[in-house]
């Protein structure tokens, strides 16, 4: 009979019995109602058994925490930080505000945004050891690769980092963190280009000084362009954490190890490096590369259609509506433009999404654009190369994995991450010694 309890009633066909297990809600009950898996390891066929595991390959269906950070309801399209909508947060907030309120749960007060500012402001410069590390990396190497290495090495030089469970020390190095990782970033990008370092200038704001560091000649001082220093700050509010994504998730299970934030953001970030997380957007431009012109765009969605391929860009695990940030991003690139000049590609992407929309095969599977369908054009427009893309999404990312760090280690029902398996190996085999093996 059906009932009105916050429960679920499941009878093991094995033995006859049942079981009750509470069902458990977040704020959202449609998107946080869950079991607690542990609850099935009284489930048993005899008294002797384990008890029953749950087998979900890649988290399809598993909570792996309880969260406060970041809200998705994939299919309205709504991303929210600390319950504040994205879109609103990008027109109205900056990067350090929006850095603060995720770590900190609120927006800044006046006096409490400038304080914050001036601390990122003066960590941004780096040990002249670490820069020599750098200079040790190949001439022309990927600059992910060494910005991931150049991370993992932070911990040596604040080996007090380890104390993961000191709230002053953790700040102190949350501050280090933001505050530096631009400044690994360009100098990842000059070394690899063969170019000198330029140290951070502490009278521009965070994204004019990570211009300048990057971008910086023979000039005196660099002239950072306004309207792109802007752009380049709204984008990072777009990528400052996406909840428990496939780095966020690895950098709570290193974490958990309770292992020094350094070590653990540079197991994240090795994660984001992958083609299935960070890479898409260098994916999305070789895609329009290939189509070459709007009028092979039918031909090339014909393809998409038939198999022969993905439109890059198009479609999300959990966005089954556009993409909220696809949308600020597209209007930014009006104005992007407006300074670097069209990039000819958007022409494609255009039409590629106004065919798309309009197309029974994407509009069945409930495939809209994504974040990256727009933002490599930009930063391409901007002059970053497409090796810089994952480094440029790391930057900003980074707040989001501190975050979900620190509130995995005041999370008193998180221990170290340590999944179960179903084992399909040989059973107990008497050892073959080698003359009889084959
Ligand atoms: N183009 C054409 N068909 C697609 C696409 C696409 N981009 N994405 C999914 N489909 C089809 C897929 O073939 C399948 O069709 P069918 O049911 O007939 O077999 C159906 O849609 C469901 O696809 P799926 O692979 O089960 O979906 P998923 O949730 O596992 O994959 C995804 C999500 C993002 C990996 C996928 O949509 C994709 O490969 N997109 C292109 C790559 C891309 O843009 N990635 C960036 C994601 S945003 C990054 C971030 O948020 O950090």
């Amino acid at each position: 009979m059906p009932g009105n309890k916050d429960s679920l009633t499941i009878t093991d066909n094995r033995t006859g019995k049942t079981y009750e297990l509470p069902i458990l809600y977040g704020t959202y009950p449609k998107y946080g109602a869950a079991i607690n898996a542990m609850d099935l390891r009284r489930i048993k066929a005899s008294d002797a058994d384990f008890g029953l595991l749950s087998l979900d390959p890649s988290f399809m269906n598993t909570a792996s925490c309880k969260s406060s950070i970041t809200f998705i309801d994939g299919e309205r399209g709504i991303l929210r930080y600390r319950g504040y909508g994205i879109e609103e947060l990008a027109r109205k907030s900056s990067f350090l505000e929006v850095a603060y309120l995720i770590l900190d749960g609120e927006l800044p007060t006046k006096p409490q945004l400038e304080e914050w500012t001036t601390r990122v402001t003066y960590h941004t410069m780096m040990h002249e050891s670490l820069k020599r590390l750098m200079d040790g990396f190949r001439c022309g190497t990927h600059p992910m690769g060494s910005f991931i290495g150049t991370v993992a090495a932070l911990s040596t030089f604040y080996p007090e980092s380890k104390n993961v469970r000191s709230k002053e020390n953790r700040r102190e190095q949350i501050v280090r963190l933001i505050a530096k990782m631009p400044t690994i970033a360009a100098f990842a990008y000059r070394h690899s280009v063969g170019r000198p370092y330029v140290y951070p200038d502490n009278t521009l704001d965070y994204t004019g000084n990570f211009m300048s560091m990057l971008w910086k000649m023979a000039e005196s001082r660099y002239e950072v362009n306004p309207v792109l220093a802007k752009a380049l700050d709204i984008l990072f509010i777009l990528h400052a954490d996406h909840e428990q994504n496939c780095s966020a998730n690895s950098m709570r299970s290193i974490g958990s190890s309770q292992v020094d934030p350094y070590s653990a953001l540079a197991g994240a970030a090795a994660a984001l490096f992958g083609p299935l997380h960070g890479g898409a957007n260098e994916a999305v431009l070789r895609m329009l590369d290939e189509i070459g012109s709007k009028n092979k765009v039918p031909e090339f969605i014909a393809g998409v259609k038939s198999g022969s391929g993905r439109l890059m860009g198009f479609g999300h695990r959990v966005y089954k509506n556009y993409d909220p940030r696809a949308k600020v991003i597209k209007r930014l690139a009006d104005e992007v433009f407006e300074v670097t000049g069209r990039n000819p590609k958007l022409d494609i992407a255009l039409e590629l999404e106004r065919i798309a929309l309009e197309d029974e095969y994407f509009i069945k599977r409930k495939l809209y654009p994504n974040v990256d369908f727009y933002s490599g054009l930009i930063y391409q427009a901007m002059g970053f190369p497409v090796e810089m893309f994952p480094v440029l999404f790391s930057i900003p990312r980074t707040v989001g994995w501190i975050a979900q760090w620190e509130e995995m280690l005041m999370d008193a029902d998180q221990k170290i991450a340590r999944p179960r398996q179903i084992y399909l190996g040989a059973d107990t085999r008497d050892y073959v010694v080698m003359s009889k093996r084959g």
